[in-house]
């Protein structure tokens, strides 16, 4: 009896398997090709936040890229920086039965789940510079952002001779790359003396940042350097040491990672940072590689981007590879 049963849900879940391709085969057969016919791909791109000019540079790389192609539309949603926002669009891409999902969540934990049901609705999934949890996705597109941190450690290192005071201004840390850029910093430090003698979650946010300098101002009388884990951040912290009125901003050095021309490249060459580290959007090969998929072509996993190191002797050359 048992057994029957057992064999009977085996039938049921691999005929469900089953009507998840024919779906698509199905699709193919009755619509035709849509590379053939002219119509579309229906793309939904899912944003975290477009509030941080990063993320607008991110939905405008997808954007160019997607117009190469007129078998492709983009349906963008913002999920304004709200996790359970983000889990509502996603699950409305799939009822509305998009062709593939491209999504770059605010956190891991929270969206691993909305990934995972499309997935099991036949949708095609392309994660974009944050992570979610377990492998339950199509592909992963994004920096090392372990690698950076580690850059920025060893770049500091180099910068101070080996020792000094470091505030590391964190990224929202219930997110990957802020988790990564802080293991790969303690990392590129390893054995150095400098030491972190203040650190915050600033969520990513320049204001946050700036208040969070200016209780570590109050507190440290010698601070040699600020990490943070992107630009604003390190923006954030340089008008804190500005405004405290001692002329702090001009002995401290600011790095920060991004690295978006009119952002933390500007902040170089106006000699506000002494280094920003590039990290891609990665918009044009999550749209290249929606392509290939949507073609029934095999992409890999993880698609891993590089960085570029900009400092004040490089940046009008566009930086140095790493
Ligand atoms: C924008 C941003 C970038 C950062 C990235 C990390 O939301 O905070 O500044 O590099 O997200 O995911």
């Amino acid at each position: 009896m048992r057994l029957c049963a057992i064999a009977a849900a085996g039938i049921v879940i691999s005929i469900a398997g089953c009507q998840a391709g024919k779906k698509t085969e199905d699709r193919l057969a009755h619509e035709g090709d849509p590379s053939k016919t002219g119509k579309k791909y229906v793309i939904g791109m899912s944003q975290c936040n477009r509030g941080e000019p990063w993320r607008v540079q991110m939905d405008k790389d997808i954007e160019e890229a997607a117009k190469a192609h007129p078998d492709l539309e983009v349906l963008f949603k913002d999920a304004q920086n709200k996790a359970e926002t983000q889990q509502s669009q996603v699950r409305e891409f799939v009822q509305q039965k998009v062709d593939l999902i491209i999504i770059s969540p605010k956190e891991a934990r929270p969206l691993t789940r909305p990934v995972e049901e499309a997935m099991d609705a036949g949708i095609p999934v392309i994660v974009l510079d944050r992570k979610v949890e377990g492998d339950k996705y199509t592909c992963f597109i994004g920096a090392d952002n372990v690698k950076i941190g580690r850059e920025a450690g060893k770049f500091l290192v180099e910068l101070l001779g080996g020792k000094g005071n470091v505030v590391e201004l964190k990224g929202l840390m219930t997110s990957t790359p802020g988790q990564e850029r802080h293991k790969g910093f303690m990392e590129g430090i390893a054995g150095s003396n400098l030491k972190v003698v203040f650190d915050a979650d600033c969520q990513w946010l320049e204001p946050n940042a700036q208040r969070e300098m200016k209780s570590a101002l109050s507190r440290f009388p010698t601070i040699d350097a600020v990490y943070g884990h992107n630009d604003p951040s390190a923006h954030g912290a340089y008008l804190a040491a500005r405004q405290e009125g001692k002329g702090r901003e001009k002995t401290i050095k600011f790095v920060g990672i991004d690295a978006l021309p009119h952002e933390g490249v500007r902040y170089v060459k106006d000699g506000i940072l002494t280094a920003t580290f590039q990290y891609p959007t990665g918009g044009q090969e999550a749209i290249e590689n929606a392509l290939k998929i949507l073609k029934g072509e095999k992409v890999e996993k993880n698609i891993t981007l590089g960085t570029r190191r900009f400092t004040k002797d490089n940046a009008e050359t566009g930086g140095e590879a790493l």
